[in-house]
């Protein structure tokens, strides 16, 4: 869905901004190559960017701080999502039957 229909901008990419590490509207309006428009947008950029901030805070509280990126373990015959999380919560992934 579109958020600014001067430019052409939709959620996604707003999102994805955001996701890039804008964290203000005016660095998604930045990011997203705003030219100047009719401002009708502007509200909801300022919604989504708090609303993402809020979200993104709420998850690192609860989480300890933001999540590290990790190598997501092969999956190999016989090897369900339940086995995969428990050998990532025991730190590392077991090794695999190739
Ligand atoms: S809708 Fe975004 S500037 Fe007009």
């Amino acid at each position: 869905m579109y958020v600014c229909i001067c430019n052409a901008v939709t959620e996604d990419d707003v999102n994805g901004c955001m996701a890039s590490g804008c964290r203000t509207a005016r660095e998604v309006k930045a990011a997203c190559g705003f030219k100047p428009g009719c401002g009708t947008c502007t509200r909801r950029i300022h919604t989504m960017v708090s609303e993402y901030r809020t979200a993104s805070e709420l998850a690192d509280a609860l989480t300890g701080g933001p999540a590290g990126l990790a190598a997501v373990p092969e999956q190999g015959p016989g090897r369900g999502p339940e086995q995969i999380i428990a050998e990532s919560e025991e730190g590392g992934a077991a090794p695999t039957a190739a």
